[in-house]
């Protein structure tokens, strides 16, 4: 018969364990929260009221729910406490040994039918298990930040958790209103392993000074639809529960240096920059606890004050290429109140073009998002022209042909002998070396990568590309034309993948190396990503929907390019390209699309 659980303990009550405790109370059953400290106890209960009164606020819980929801709360210091309860969660610290500490204790102290169980995020559930006298009852039930949001639970079984005990997990989670996901034990199950590679290359870009804070957050909420960016998680998760999730992971999970905590996190730690539960971490908030970012010194100027820093003149814009992101591209450029030359290699192509770009408008004004007036004006702005020699009195162009590194080459030589002084050549590459166009000209100071996104007008973010060869006046032209747009640009330097491509695609990688090594499914491992993160697709909705053969020419670029062992594209990956299953476009690939 299924287990009752009418009282569960929560053994530490810090970012995770005041979340869970609130996920319990909420569905009402009774918890006994348990801290080390009178002091500890009370920040626990500060976070449990403060989250409980914005819920309030929100007009999310009524507050006669919430007065509820907190006298279901016993707050207790000491693991005594947990002698009546049916389930013990264990929320503390990420190390093993006072773990399993912990759960020697809980044994000895929890009635003999209670099931233990952690909530570790990368620690073996098994060797907690051993500490005990019943490892057949200890399960992982991972929680995600904030426990009261995210939908996801990871089950974890060890190989000698009896199955009563996970039946009787599952059902708990179905009771919470979680979606659980029941796997086996290993380092960082499925959404931590695939996230922390993410994060801790992240912080190694920003450590290498390769883009600021605010635009690598920027360019993955804006570029993926994230709903955080990476620096912002790590100090949601706190910098020191990162720290030894990483460095478990690194030595439990093969030694991939990918997982090898990046050296800065280890200094913040040190210097007491934990994120937000101390106030500090890659950003400052309010006070410790606080979700607010406050100004600090590494915070940019405002807009405003960036653009008129030598910032040149643009009044025309030239758009060279006829594909998808050319169209999109001139439509931005011409909806933003700039004159447009497009050029295409016939007039045949810019027929085809104008009439993307007018079907595309006149869907704007369908959808009530433009006027018939603008979108008019809009199209009286743009020349269509097969000849280059249209583009002698522009003040920028922008480069959208094919991914062909010697065909972009011939064009910016072409554009330097073409265009007037002082114009800036911009490429739209996605990921071929700017500096390599750059040197085609006899004037790489003005040569820049703006890397829209696809849909260029629905897509927010562009990634504005520096060479080292690239002016300061240069990048500032390329700042102030990106908001002028009302695109968020982001700097970054000239590497392989730029900020979102070099983050996104080893991510994809790694779920399809999972998934070839049967540990989970593609549903699950999609459905962690979405409810365990809050990510819009799971990687292999978002791998279908890129292309497989795209992003494995992206892998490819970035592991020729960095020679990291872990960017090695999945093999899986390569035979499903050469199967001819490259996504939706062909019908097939991770799934079946001609049924749906
Ligand atoms: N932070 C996250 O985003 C996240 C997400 C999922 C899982 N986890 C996992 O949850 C666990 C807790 O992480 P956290 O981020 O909440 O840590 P935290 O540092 O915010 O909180 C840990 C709490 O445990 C308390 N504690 C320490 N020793 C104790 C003891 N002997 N008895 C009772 N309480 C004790 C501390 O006082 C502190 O309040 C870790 O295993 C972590 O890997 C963290």
């Amino acid at each position: 018969m299924a287990r009752e659980f009418t009282r569960v303990g929560v053994v530490g009550l810090g970012t995770m364990g005041a979340g869970i405790v609130e996920v319990f109370a909420r569905n009402g059953v009774d918890v006994t929260a348990v801290e080390i400290s009178d002091a500890a106890l009370e920040r626990g209960r500060v976070t449990l009221t403060g989250s409980t009164d914005r819920a309030v606020a929100k007009g999310k819980l009524a507050e006669a729910e919430r007065d509820a929801l907190l006298a279901r709360v016993d707050f207790r210091v000491g693991l005594d406490a947990l002698h009546d309860v049916d389930l013990v969660i264990e929320a503390v610290p990420e190390h093993l040994d006072l773990k399993q500490r912990i759960f020697a204790e809980l044994d000895r102290v929890c009635k003999p039918e209670a099931i233990l169980a952690t909530n570790t995020s990368s620690l073996s559930v098994t060797e907690i298990s051993v500490a005990t006298t019943r490892p057949n009852q200890v399960i992982g039930i991972h929680f995600f930040n904030p426990a009261p949001v995210m939908k996801l639970v990871e089950v974890v079984r060890t190989v000698v958790t009896s199955a009563d005990v996970v039946a009787d997990v599952e059902a708990l989670c179905e009771r919470l209103g979680k979606v659980d996901v029941t796997i086996s034990d290993r380092a960082g199950f499925i959404a931590n392993a695939l996230l922390f590679g993410y994060l801790n290359h992240a912080v190694g870009m920003f450590e290498a000074r390769y883009a600021t804070r605010e635009d690598i957050d920027a360019a993955m909420k804006l570029g993926c639809g994230l709903p955080m960016g990476p620096l912002a998680l790590m100090d949601l998760i706190g910098l020191d529960t990162a720290y030894e999730i990483l460095d478990t992971m690194y030595r439990r999970g093969g030694r991939d240096r990918r997982h090898a905590p990046a050296p800065l996190l280890k200094q913040m730690v040190t210097a007491g920059l934990l994120g937000r539960k101390s106030g500090r971490g890659f950003y400052t908030y309010e006070r410790p606890g606080s979700p607010k970012v406050v100004p600090d010194e590494y915070t940019p100027l405002a807009a405003d004050a960036a653009l008129a820093d030598g910032a040149r003149a643009i009044a025309k814009v030239g758009v060279v290429g006829s594909g998808t992101m050319a169209t999109g591209i001139i439509e931005v450029f011409a909806k933003a109140g700039y004159e447009v030359v497009s050029v295409t290699r016939g007039a045949e192509k810019s027929a085809k073009v104008c009439e993307a770009v007018k079907t595309s408008l006149n869907k704007g004004v369908v959808r009530g998002k433009l006027s018939e007036t603008d979108r008019d004006e809009a199209l009286g702005r743009i020349t269509w022209s097969a000849t280059l020699e249209h583009l002698a009195d522009v003040d920028l162009v922008v480069e959208a042909v094919i991914e062909e590194l010697s065909v972009k080459k011939a064009l910016f030589a072409s554009l330097d002998e073409i265009c007037k002084p002082g114009v800036v050549l911009a490429t739209t590459t996605s990921s071929l070396p700017v500096i390599d166009v750059a040197m085609a000209t006899q004037r790489p100071a003005d040569v820049v990568g703006l890397h829209f996104f696809n849909p260029a007008p629905i897509m927010p973010l562009v990634e504005i590309v520096q060479t080292i060869r690239t002016s300061a006046e240069t990048s500032a032209t390329a700042r102030a034309v990106c908001a002028k747009l009302g695109k968020t640009g982001v700097v970054c330097g000239d590497r392989s993948g730029f900020i979102v491509n070099a983050l996104l695609f080893p991510y994809l990688n790694d779920a399809v190396k999972m998934l070839e090594a049967s540990y989970s499914t593609a549903d699950d491992i999609d459905y962690a990503m979405k409810l365990g993160c809050g990510y819009p697709m799971g990687p292999f909705e978002l791998l279908d929907v890129v292309g497989l053969d795209v992003s494995l020419a992206i892998q490819r670029e970035l592991y020729l390019e960095l020679r990291e062992p872990g960017f090695a594209p999945a093999p899986l990956l390569e035979h499903l390209v050469t199967a001819g299953y490259l996504g939706r476009k062909s019908g097939r690939g991770f799934r079946d699309h001609t049924r749906r």
